[in-house]
């Protein structure tokens, strides 16, 4: 069963729990189905490992289909998180409000006990991890024109969150395993959970570091200093990982001096060999198109955010009108994880409360630094 409900949660009989009342209180929503657990046991075959879609930070992701023979990707929450509780309710708040043809769409929640569970619109093509840099079995091969699309696609669904959702939603988790993609390959941003909203006249937070590592803008993993420049960071890193097939992670490296992807486009450009960043595997390319692309993404991932375009500049510089003055480029800036040997590493899905006070104008991650750091790491992210 069922039931449609456009206020707070907490008004609902089906949230049996006063504590789950309390906890849900306040959190409006607009179109949401609020599902029984019941009902989604049965479109997942008792969440059967055989229907599992996905796995990311904050709990298993499931294929399911409803009663009435629609497809749904069933996102369960851990329930023993704390933080992915309210991971959950910024997710659904968040994502229950707006609409647009590149944001996935979530069609209904279930909160019922421990349980906390999110339905969403199925995307047949899974994510762009798994399409662009999965395993040989799971990668599909994507064309040009299908890249292209897939690049414009995320460029207008985050200019939407930046610059028209009300009110402005900055993402912080934008990465290719973020990005799914429908029977068409078209793009949709999904996993809102860390999400934070920005009302008209506020330009920056303060918050505490999330994200993942390799897409993090320096300033926001360094000082925690969190503004819409941090999406548009992490956007030029996907557009490099999209343009080239290959993975900004530390596992990735480039040349002699084993650079990461984003210095390794930076060197080629200087270089004047920018081209060579394009995917060997892609036959037939439009070479402007994608050289453009490239420039863009430097121009996106500028260690200066306030260099760095806003996503409505971004839409217009990946259209063909636009001539790019490459002279205004200045170096990317690229936050580097220090291991310690007892920490994740760079694949790491980050959560940390930056000390201001501790941090060294040379080195912040450094040494003690660290310390604080590895500890609050809080996730593997499969990548
Ligand atoms: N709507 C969906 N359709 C198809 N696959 C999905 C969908 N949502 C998530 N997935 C799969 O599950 C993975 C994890 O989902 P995500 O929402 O990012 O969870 P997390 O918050 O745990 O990272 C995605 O990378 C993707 O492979
Ligand atoms: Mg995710």
């Amino acid at each position: 069963m069922k039931m449609v409900f456009s206020s707070c949660f907490g008004a609902f009989d089906s949230c049996r729990e006063e504590s789950t009342a309390m906890e849900t209180q306040g959190i409006a929503t607009n179109n949401v189905t609020l599902f029984s657990y019941n009902s989604l046991r049965s479109a997942t075959r008792s969440f059967h490992p055989s229907n599992r879609i996905g796995r990311g930070g904050f709990g298993i992701v499931y294929k399911g289909i409803l009663r009435d023979g629609t497809q749904v990707a069933i996102k369960s929450l851990s329930a023993e998180s704390n933080q992915g509780t309210n991971e959950f309710l910024t997710e659904l708040n968040t994502i229950s409000k707006i609409r647009h043809p590149n944001l996935v769409q979530l069609i209904g929640c279930c909160i019922e006990d421990n349980y906390r569970i999110l339905v969403y619109e199925y995307l047949e093509n899974n994510s762009l991890t798994s399409a662009l840099l999965g395993s040989s079995g799971k990668r599909v091969e994507l064309d040009w024109s299908k890249r292209a699309a897939i690049c414009t696609g995320m460029a207008s669904g985050l200019a939407f969150l930046h610059e028209y959702a009300e009110p402005r939603i900055v993402h912080r988790d934008i990465k290719a395993s973020n990005v799914l993609l429908d029977e068409n390959f078209i793009p949709k941003i999904g996993d809102f959970g860390l999400a934070k909203l920005f009302p008209d006249n506020v330009t920056h937070v303060s918050t505490r570091v999330a994200g993942t590592i390799g897409y993090l803008a320096p300033e926001y993993a360094k000082l925690g200093k969190l503004t819409k420049k941090a999406d548009v960071y992490s956007f030029g890193v996907l557009l490099l990982e999209i343009i080239s097939g290959k993975s900004s992670s530390s596992n990735a490296t480039f040349g002699d001096d084993c650079l990461l992807l984003l210095e390794w486009t930076w060197k080629l450009f200087n270089e004047g060999r920018l081209v060579e960043i394009v995917d060997s595997d892609l036959m037939d390319y439009r070479e402007d198109e994608a050289l453009r692309f490239a420039k863009v993404a430097l121009f996106c991932t500028q260690a200066a955010s306030q260099k760095r375009p806003d996503m409505k500049q971004v839409v217009k510089m990946l259209s063909k009108g636009v001539n790019l003055n490459e002279s205004l480029l200045s170096e990317p800036g690229l936050f580097r994880f220090q291991h310690s040997g007892k920490s994740s590493g760079e694949n790491s899905q980050v959560s940390s409360q930056p000390n201001k006070e501790k941090q060294s104008t040379t080195s912040p991650f450094m040494n003690s630094q660290l310390d604080d750091y590895s500890h609050s790491v809080t996730h593997m992210l499969p990548r």
